[in-house]
């Protein structure tokens, strides 16, 4: 199937020191990327983890790569094994590692080697709170993340909680990346509005692919 989503050129928006978008760059990989998503899934599925708190969490998660990042009662972290099955979580497919480092590059960052790609899977009303990516322990990479499918509305703060938010629409195939001075700061999503994506249906995917240690 062609993919009629792929024929836009990508451009460039600044976000903040060290951030920005990199929009429809994920375009021209969108299909492959989804069809690597769902055999990914397969072996690893989609989760509602629990944080620390209890909470359920309204985003349903699976990891690639050497490391998944998880939560639960004893906290948020990286892990090599998917505590699902406790088998080694499915391997980071090359064509998702290599659009990784070319969109890192294109921000400024050359020489990325991430170890974890986390999954999100959004359906309507899903969101992310305001947090900060720190559970990785290389800070000087920085996050890769890859949008697919429904828009969603990005919260890109600053390095404090009450810093004020620029509010960014992601599209299908816009890649965010930040790190150097922004690599600590605070982002989110807000709830995701219910559509239906000819690739997608009532989802939103995002990929973020991060250097854990
Ligand atoms: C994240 O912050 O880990 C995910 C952001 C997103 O879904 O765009
Ligand atoms: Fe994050």
């Amino acid at each position: 199937m062609l993919d009629l989503f792929a024929d836009e050129a990508p451009w460039q928006e600044p976000l903040a020191p060290g951030a920005v978008i990199l929009r429809r760059f994920a375009s021209q990989e969108a299909l492959q990327t989804l069809a690597l998503i769902d055999a990914v899934s397969h072996e690893a599925p989609f989760r509602q983890m629990a944080t620390p708190g209890g909470h359920r969490m309204s985003v349903a998660m699976t990891s690639c790569g050497a490391r998944g990042w998880v939560t639960d009662a004893q906290g948020y972290r990286y892990a090599s094994r998917d505590p699902q099955s406790q088998r080694p979580w499915p391997e980071m497919p090359g064509v998702l590692l290599q659009m990784a480092q070319r969109a890192a590059g294109e921000a400024g960052y050359s020489g990325f080697t991430p170890d974890a790609c986390l999954i999100n899977r959004y359906e309507p009303g899903a969101k992310m709170s305001l947090h900060q990516d720190k559970d990785e322990q290389n800070l000087g990479a920085p996050i890769v993340s890859v949008s697919l499918g429904l828009p969603a509305l990005f919260l890109f703060g600053g390095p404090t909680r009450t810093s004020p938010t620029k509010r960014c629409l992601l599209e299908h195939g816009d890649v965010v990346v930040w790190g150097g001075p922004s690599r600590l700061f605070y982002h989110g999503i807000l709830p995701l509005k219910p559509g239906n994506h000819p690739l997608t249906g009532e989802f939103r995917y995002n990929l973020t692919f991060r250097d854990a240690g």
